[in-house]
């Protein structure tokens, strides 16, 4: 069921530090920033030739991210993306296996566009894991 690994998102306290980091330093492909503003968060993607890397930084009162940067303010990973083909079927199948999506429990519309869903980390080792419709 589980497919590529879409991205890692990694939240950050500045965006504009970070991208300058990883298009300066590493020599990566940085894209320009999206506001979000349904989803309280700016959103910049980095290509890799396997996967992407999301930075987060928080956008307006109340960002669903400012509290986990409250815990780590140097900022630090936020989510893994795995793609899946059908994300009903897949929604469908976790609950079923005793995993809980967060939410209404219907998929949004993520940054790409793409119908997504998160899962509580409490079911997953501790990590957010959203799960977007290839
Ligand atoms: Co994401």
């Amino acid at each position: 069921m589980i497919g590529r690994l879409n991205h890692v998102a990694i939240a950050v306290p500045d965006l504009a530090a970070a991208s300058a980091q990883y298009r300066d330093a590493l020599g990566a492909k940085v894209g320009e920033p999206q506001a979000e503003p349904d989803h309280g968060v700016t959103v910049v993607f980095v290509e890799l030739p396997n996967t992407k890397i999301e930075f987060l930084e928080p956008l307006g009162e109340g960002s669903p991210i400012q509290g986990f940067l409250d815990k780590s303010p140097l900022g630090g990973i936020h989510h893994l993306c795995y793609e899946v083909d059908d994300i009903i079927v897949a929604r469908d199948h976790l609950v079923k296996e005793g995993a809980r999506v967060l939410g209404s429990g219907e998929p949004k519309i993520g940054a790409h566009g793409k119908p997504v869903l998160f899962l509580h980390p409490k079911d997953f080792n501790g990590t957010l894991i959203e799960l977007e419709q290839a």
